[in-house]
């Protein structure tokens, strides 16, 4: 079975309670039920992960990456800045779709950039929670030689 990481980084374990005019209402649970409910009806099977450390999400993308057959990663602010984070995607080589929530492009001049970008396959920015099903549905439709 296609086996996809799903992983977000710093503070998004406030989904819900943090700036909800910006980020909505809806906690991480609620993504990742969704999230699940989507991948049961794809045939996918999801790992998930959260971690507001750096080098906790670095491990992680080290230990499972090199078994899995993508990643749907929001590295929250550290994509803005971590080339530690942009280092562990390369070296790894997991095909990874870039997910932000907001629409980094239209918000403050720091978030404007991804150190990450140009080591991930795709970039979703500004969907909010559709942004992670459509990464899903990516990685299903590739499974499947679309
Ligand atoms: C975010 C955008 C980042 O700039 C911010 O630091 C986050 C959330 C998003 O999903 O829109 O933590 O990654």
């Amino acid at each position: 079975m296609t086996k996809i990481l799903v992983v977000n980084g710093p503070n998004l374990n406030l989904l819900g309670r943090r700036e909800p005019e910006m980020y909505g209402t809806r906690t991480l649970d609620d993504l990742n039920d969704k999230l699940e409910a989507l991948a049961k009806d794809l045939r996918v099977e999801l790992m998930f992960f959260q971690s507001n450390s750096e080098s906790d999400i670095i491990d992680f993308i080290h230990r499972e990456g090199l078994e899995a057959d993508g990643m749907i990663l929001n590295p929250g602010a550290l994509s803005h800045y971590s080339y530690a984070l942009r280092d562990a995607v390369a070296a790894v080589g997991v095909d990874t779709i870039e997910v932000h929530l907001s629409n980094i492009y239209s918000r403050e001049e720091f978030r404007r950039q991804s150190v990450v970008a140009p080591v991930c396959s795709g970039h979703l920015s500004g969907f909010g929670f559709y942004g992670y099903a459509m990464a899903l549905s990516y990685f299903s439709d590739l499974s499947e030689g679309a």
